[in-house]
This record gives C-alpha cells, structure tokens and sequence, in this order.
C-alpha cells in the first residue's frame, strides 16, 4: 500500500492504494464516482475512458503511480449540469440504447472536439474507433458529434 494525492475533477483526493492500481477502480471503489464503467480491462473497447490532461485516457489500464499530478475528468465532472455541447447533443440526438458505453462514448468525443473543433468524418471515426457499442449506437454518435461541433463553433 502507499498514499496518493490525485487531482479529479477540480478536488484532491488522498487514497491509500496498491501503486499498481487501475485509476479505475480508485474512481469508482475510493471516490464513488460509478459513472466511469469497466468493460475489458485491457484497454479495448473504451468504456472506462476518462480525460487525464484533456486527453482520452483508459482508465482500466492506468496504475495510479502514473497519473502523479495529471488532472483527471470523469463524466461527472465534464459539466456540473450535463450541458456540455456533447451531452446536449447526444440527447438531441437520443444517443445511448443500454447506456454502459456512453459515458466513454462521451469523454472520448469531448476529448476530440477540444482538441479538433471542427473534425472530418475521418478524424470522428479516427478518434472514436477504440469506443466499442454492443448496441451498435455508433451512427447516432457520430450525428452527436457533428451536432456538437456545430454548437462549439
Ligand atoms: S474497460 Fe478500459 S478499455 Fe475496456
Ligand atoms: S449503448 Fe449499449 S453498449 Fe453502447
């Protein structure tokens, strides 16, 4: 065991953990924040992603002793009210079907639009190919997206 100070959505957490522990499950088993979901576990379909630094990152495969003092995001903290423009977008759109990938669905597409506001259809598909949807969501994600940018732009 050994102690840890992270940054995760604007608080500093203090956690007593194994350095070898997915941030993952220091998210949802020491913070309680559920939104984040395990999938894989090693990094294939996305849906624990989170941002560390603004970028996409995979939870799952994360030891805390490699986050140090990156800033995470989960999903409960993108917006305080769900109105960041993806999530408004993904209900306008009526996006998720079961609902387990999209919160990694969501940080992925976030991640993109702050760092590409104006993507091609090749950078969504690009940027979004590691998300997995067992329910085959992906044509309304990609709506989602577009509808997003044009609202950031
Ligand atoms: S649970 Fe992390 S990528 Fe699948
Ligand atoms: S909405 Fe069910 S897995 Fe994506």
């Amino acid at each position: 065991m050994a102690t840890y100070k992270i940054k995760v959505n604007g608080k500093v957490h203090q956690v007593d953990v194994e350095p070898d522990t997915p941030i993952l499950w220091v998210l949802r088993d020491n913070l309680d924040l559920v939104g984040t979901k395990f999938g894989c576990g090693i990094a294939l379909c996305g849906a624990c992603t989170v941002h560390l630094n603004g970028n996409a990152a995979r939870s799952c495969s994360l030891p805390i002793s490699a986050v140090g003092e990156q800033e995470i995001v989960t999903i409960e903290g993108l917006s305080e009210k769900a109105e960041h423009a993806v999530q408004q977008a993904w209900l306008e759109h009526d996006v998720p079907q079961c609902g387990y990938c999209q919160a990694g669905q969501i940080m992925s597409a976030a991640s993109l639009l702050s760092q590409n506001p104006n993507p091609t259809d090749q950078d969504i598909d690009d940027a979004m190919n590691g998300n997995i949807c067992r329910c085959g969501t992906y044509v309304r994600i990609k709506a989602a997206i577009k509808t997003a940018a044009s609202k950031m732009s």
